[in-house]
């Protein structure tokens, strides 16, 4: 098995949560595209459900396989959001924007009655910040507000190399919301609530990767089966 079949596995597990009626979010990712492609088969098959994709891309691939689609302004709450993320840990604090679509999946989880996260079990660590930080950031001082976000991050414990992340024409990449991700590799975020706090303080700072008090379930697919995290922290092992 690979990690892309854990994957598809947890994946598999979540589509049993869902329902013919849901509201739903999808999420962004090699992990949610999983449960989009899933999700279209049922579909095919007959379920109906109405859903609200967290970016362009998982709109062009929803819509590709037939999936119902609407907006966020048209459906402001959903019943369920399906999404993957780049690091979790055993309290369920994510970090997330691995693929630049944090401001949307965070704005389409917190409208979301259940997030649930799926993952292969590689994502699951003890503490967050292997995985660089992404921070979206508006284009319009972005060097100011970098340094801003150096200092004060510094001042919640955290440091490391801070860089804009770019896309494959070497250009700054931007996100489906028109701004900048920052890319920050603290390592260890000791306090992920204290950084969260203080880069909401900044101006220039749209939003970050930090998914902290969101998440209600994790599915984590490994080579020991599937993990299922709670929200009340204990971890019901279902292997
Ligand atoms: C997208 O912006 C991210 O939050 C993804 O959910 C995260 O990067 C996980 O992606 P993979 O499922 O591709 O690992």
């Amino acid at each position: 098995m690979t990690p892309d079949d854990f994957k598809r596995q947890a994946a598999a597990e979540a589509l049993k949560l869902v329902e013919a009626g849901m509201r739903l979010g999808l999420g962004t990712g090699s992990t949610a595209a999983h449960f989009v492609e899933l999700l279209g088969a049922r579909v095919k098959a007959g379920l109906d459900v109405l859903c609200v994709p967290t970016s362009e891309a998982t709109r062009a691939q929803a819509a590709s396989l037939g999936i119902r689609l609407t907006t966020l302004d048209e459906t402001p709450e959903l019943d369920l959001t399906v999404d993957g993320a780049d690091e979790l840990d055993n309290d369920l604090r994510l970090i997330k924007g691995g693929g630049g679509a944090l401001l949307r999946e965070k704005i389409v989880a917190a409208t979301s009655d259940r997030l649930v996260i799926i993952a292969d079990a590689s994502k699951r660590v003890a503490t967050l910040g292997a995985f660089p930080l992404a921070v979206e950031i508006v284009r319009f001082g972005h060097i100011a507000t970098t340094n801003m976000v150096r200092d004060l991050a510094n001042e919640a414990g955290c440091s490391g190399t801070i860089g804009l992340r770019a896309g494959r024409d070497r250009q700054p990449f931007v996100t489906d919301g028109g701004n900048y991700i920052l890319d920050c590799a603290f390592g260890a975020i000791e306090d992920p609530e204290m950084l969260d706090e203080a880069l909401k303080m900044i101006p220039g700072v749209v939003e970050n990767g930090l998914f902290l008090g969101l998440a209600d379930l994790a599915i984590v697919a490994g080579p020991g089966g599937i993990l299922t995290l709670e929200a009340n922290w204990d971890a019901g092992d279902d292997e």
